[in-house]
């Protein structure tokens, strides 16, 4: 369907874009620098999560089931800090570790051990030959930049509304031995939102596999990130993969990055117990021990499952006339044009734009012109490249209300006037 912009005269198109072009002259001459770039908890966001700096005094009993945190041991992870990772993935405690701050260095450290040591006593992947990893897209940039930086082929992979597009995963998965793994966000997906349904779950682990070292990067990040209530739910992969009498498929991955102190908290991975007796050989010659201390503060600061979802509730409140407001301007600037859609989601810390077809590079560079930063167009596709140029990654939580606003009317001057060009130049 022709765009408001295709369906005017070409008088009233010249019209629409001196006036537009007039719009973009007095925003640039505000001269402002607003950045909507960083999927970052905002400030109200992390003082939510302050005491934990006070749980732990000098005279508190570090003592934690028997375990001294204050010194070497337990590399594992506290049992209890393991306990609660466990309880909130909905797996056995014996089948997790907590390790480090960064679920994302867990994911490195993995990548990093199949491609120079091998997994379960394969091959390494690095003696293989090529090697490919799927990466549904719109994705999560970071994700794709390990497997890039081990030169591994990475091979994008539709997002849908449901989740990646299965029938192109099985016939990947099933049919290239050179396939060894695949990135997923089960749930609120960076940046599209999208919970991946019981239907795409089962399929992940109905697979079968062409190669027997392949593993799913099952990253949850954002599994208790509920803007609403009810938020949504995803399936637990582990029973799923029990009701299909499947074991070793999946690592799976999360953190309390987004939930206490970005860089300061928990990390877990959760995997088949063989799985992760072969991952605990390679960790245990990484360090002795991880930073039992922060684990120790998290877990009696935050208690438990009932815990981090009453703590996630006041963070769903900072957050949410964030999100209102993103969907307010977009629906007013841009409606009914016809030339863009966003995703509207429950949790998680992304919108997910996409413009007319080659646009979003043109959107995001006159953005900055006009002084707001928006993440690179591209970052959400593998090696940067939006085969359509149509997707850019809305992260509304860091900048205040108040910037936030004027970031969006900027961002909605900008798309209107590069749709309204490119209807111009289809015009020859
Ligand atoms: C999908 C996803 N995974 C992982 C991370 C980073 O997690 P961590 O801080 O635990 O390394 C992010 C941060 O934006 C993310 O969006």
């Amino acid at each position: 369907m022709p765009s408001a912009y295709g369906n005017m005269t070409a008088g009233e198109l010249d019209e629409a874009i001196a006036s537009l072009e007039s719009e973009a002259a007095e925003l640039k001459a505000r001269g402002l620098s607003l950045d909507m770039a960083r999927g970052k908890p905002s400030p109200e966001q992390v003082a939510l999560s302050l005491p934990i700096l006070d749980v732990l005094t000098s005279s508190a009993d570090l003592v934690d089931e028997g375990i001294d945190a204050s010194n070497y041991g337990c590399p594992d992870g506290l049992p209890s800090a393991r306990a609660l990772g466990a309880n909130l993935l909905g797996v056995d405690p014996s089948q997790v570790i907590a390790a480090g701050s960064s679920s994302l260095e867990l994911m490195y450290s993995l990548v990093s051990k199949a491609f120079s040591t091998g997994v379960r006593g394969d091959a390494p992947w690095s003696e293989q030959g090529p090697v490919r990893f799927l990466c549904p897209a719109p994705g999560y940039d970071r994700h794709f930049a390990i497997t890039q930086h081990f030169g591994i082929e990475n091979v994008p992979v539709r997002m849908r509304g449901d989740g990646p597009d299965m029938d192109e995963v099985e016939r990947l998965v099933e049919g290239d031995p050179s396939v060894k793994g695949i990135w997923c966000v089960p749930k609120y997906q960076n940046p599209t939102g999208v919970t991946f349904s019981d239907e795409v779950v089962r399929r992940f682990v109905s697979m079968r596999p062409a190669a027997r070292d392949f593993r799913i990067f099952w990253d949850n990040a954002y599994c208790v990130h509920d803007l609403v209530e009810p938020g949504e739910t995803v399936m637990n992969v582990f029973d799923a993969l029990a009701l299909a009498d499947v074991t070793d498929r999946v690592y799976e991955f999360a953190s309390t990055s987004k939930v206490t102190l970005p860089g300061s908290g928990l990390a877990w991975l959760a995997a088949s117990p063989s799985d992760i007796a072969d991952v605990k050989a390679t960790l245990s010659l990484e360090r002795v021990c991880p930073n039992k201390i922060v684990q120790l503060a998290h877990v009696r600061y935050l208690k438990d499952v009932a815990g981090i979802t009453e703590h996630m509730a006041e963070q769903a409140k900072v957050l949410r006339p964030r999100f209102d407001l993103v969907e307010r301007k977009l629906s007013e600037g841009l409606g009914g044009l016809g030339v863009a859609t966003w995703t509207h989601p429950k949790g998680g810390y992304f919108v997910s734009f996409d413009g007319p077809a080659g646009s979003a590079k043109a959107i995001v560079a006159l953005a900055a012109q006009l002084g707001v930063k928006l993440t690179p167009a591209g970052a959400t596709w593998p090696g940067g490249v939006d085969p359509d140029d149509t997707n850019i990654r809305i992260a509304p939580t860091y900048p205040s209300l108040e910037d936030l606003s004027a970031a969006l009317d900027v961002f909605v001057v900008c798309v209107r006037l590069v749709s309204a060009r490119l209807a111009r130049d289809a015009r020859g």
